[in-house]
């Protein structure tokens, strides 16, 4: 499909710092589909020269490079799990700061599709965080390996330290990848013993496919072990969290012409954009005609020009001249600092054991997946299946965010249909506070929970509200959701 000449004029007037962000931009929409019409840069050579060579079903391990968790005592690892000779998927760990050898195992992961994991390490939970200058890191206190073992993992195969072939396109084929990677890691003497561990699955954005789609996958191949059917350990799933999560679009998507008009900051544009934006959504063969043909059932192409017309006619123009993942400040939000300059510097990067030159996002794997159309197609019955399973789940999402905002991701949770959803359609809304001191919005009921926080952007831990500290609402949620217990006001 061509772009109008608006969108393309646009497109040279967007500020590099919003292209490299969590999700792309593509031909001037964020979220776009490619056009064959514009030529497109290749994206840059990912392989440096190979100090060490993958060995396939094996892990190439560094541990304690020093970098980031400075903590005393506290163990780390990073490296590669070779799928084959040409798939290497990059791993960051971080043992527990207290009680590590009790504690549960979590992975992370960030979304795009193709963005890597160490902007949550980074940015937001990880162990430090950048500061703002994006010269260094500093120690964060409120890193969620204070309760947990954590997992950073950049996938699919190509993005952030990840090298060799791209050629994932879909979420499921993500997940049989992420499994490979969780059999080799824990076939590894050094990490066999997190095997038993409750484990949980943590994801944000994009996330909304794949923590669903990971987790449904994982229970499934559990069931091949038991029967016979397939070799390997059983992944002791028992947590999901979803964070400002692209579940179900056909829920979320009337979220972004209501946000747009009213949210607790401000009007993003003006009342004509928001009439344009909903016929675009109601009208004959508009976003919700495209959606609902790719949910029934629609091929690769149909998929694709749903997100290709919704992102263009709707995510996009909606967005006005605010930053989609914190909406209270003009596009670009500086914060928080770009990664790229210290994830490229050698100072981290001669230590840490990586093979690749880091980028925050793959286009070749964003434009992979906008092929499929993966971005349309539902994610919902996979979170169904994973809560009906036993999976202590929590959805969350900022106040701030546009791009994947609490009234599409509350329309979604709305919508869900599981042994929870009249429990939870009876309870109302009551505050999560933190010292006494409000932080957000919550429900539980039965072992799903949901959360608002408020003036947290797109990536949640990275913010602070009041007199909470940065991080401290969020590590809160976590906190208590891998305890097994329902939010609890403090
Ligand atoms: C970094 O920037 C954020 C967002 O503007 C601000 O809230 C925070 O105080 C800054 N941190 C420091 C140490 O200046
Ligand atoms: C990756 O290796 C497989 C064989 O292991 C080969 O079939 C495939 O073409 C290779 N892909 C790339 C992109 O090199
Ligand atoms: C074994 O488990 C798999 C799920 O991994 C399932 O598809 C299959 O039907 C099961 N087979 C038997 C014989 O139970
Ligand atoms: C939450 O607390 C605030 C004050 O911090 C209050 O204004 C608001 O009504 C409370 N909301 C609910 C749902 O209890
Ligand atoms: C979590 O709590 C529920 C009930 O509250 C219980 O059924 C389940 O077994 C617990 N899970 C774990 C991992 O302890």
């Amino acid at each position: 499909m061509l772009f109008p000449v608006a969108v393309l004029v646009a497109l040279a007037a967007l500020p590099a710092s919003v292209l490299g962000r969590q999700i792309p931009v593509l031909d001037g929409v964020i979220g776009g589909v490619k056009s064959s019409s514009v030529a497109k840069a290749k994206a840059p050579q990912q392989f440096s020269v190979a100090a060490s060579t993958p060995t396939p079903g094996k892990l190439r391990v560094t541990e304690n490079s020093g970098v980031c968790e400075t903590t005393p005592g506290v163990y780390q690892a990073s490296g590669y799990g070779d799928l084959t000779s040409n798939e290497s998927v990059w791993f960051w760990f971080f043992a527990a700061r207290n009680n590590p050898d009790t504690a549960p195992l979590i992975t992370w992961f960030n979304g795009g599709p193709g963005s890597s994991s160490m902007i949550g390490l980074f940015q937001e939970l990880g162990p430090c965080r950048i500061n703002n200058a994006s010269t260094g890191v500093d120690l964060n206190p409120t890193a969620w390996n204070e309760f947990a073992n954590v997992l950073f993992i950049d996938q699919p195969i190509g993005v952030g330290f990840s090298y060799g072939s791209t050629t994932t396109g879909t979420s499921q084929a993500a997940a049989s990848d992420v499994w490979k990677f969780l059999q080799i890691w824990f076939a590894d003497s050094r990490f066999s013993k997190y095997a038993t561990r409750n484990f949980g699955i943590w994801t944000e954005s994009y996330g909304g496919h794949y923590g669903p789609t990971f987790a449904a996958y994982f229970l499934s191949q559990n069931t091949g072990i038991a029967n016979g059917t397939v070799t390997g350990v059983p992944i002791n799933l028992k947590v999901l969290g979803v964070g400002d999560g692209l579940t179900d679009p056909i829920s979320q998507y009337p979220g972004y012409i209501s946000y747009a008009g009213s949210n607790p900051y401000h009007a993003l544009v003006s009342t004509s954009t928001i009439t344009k934006a909903n016929t675009a959504w109601t009208k004959s063969g508009g976003c919700k005609a495209q959606i609902t043909s790719c949910n029934n059932g629609g091929s690769n192409s149909v998929c694709s020009s749903a997100q290709d017309y919704c992102n263009n006619n709707i995510l996009s123009p909606l967005a006005g001249n605010w930053d989609v993942y914190y909406v209270p400040t003009a596009n670009p939000d500086p914060y928080p600092a770009d990664l790229t300059s210290y994830l490229t510097s050698s100072a981290v990067t001669s230590k840490i054991g990586s093979q690749s030159t880091w980028q925050e996002t793959n286009d070749d794997v964003y434009d992979n997946f906008a092929a499929t159309g993966d971005w349309m197609r539902s994610s919902k019955p996979a979170l169904e299946t994973v809560i009906k399973a036993g999976v202590r789940t929590v959805v969350y999402d900022g106040d701030a965010d546009f791009i994947l905002n609490f009234n599409g991701v509350e329309a979604m949770v709305d919508s869900l249909s599981t042994q929870f959803s009249s429990l939870y359609a009876q309870q109302s809304f009551a505050n999560y506070t933190v010292n006494g001191e409000s932080a957000g919005l919550y429900k539980n009921a039965g072992l799903f929970s949901y959360v608002r926080f408020f003036g947290a952007g797109h990536e949640v831990p990275a913010y602070q509200w009041g007199n909470i500290p940065r991080g401290a609402a969020a590590l809160q949620m976590f906190t208590q959701i891998m305890s097994n217990t329902s939010l609890t006001p403090t």
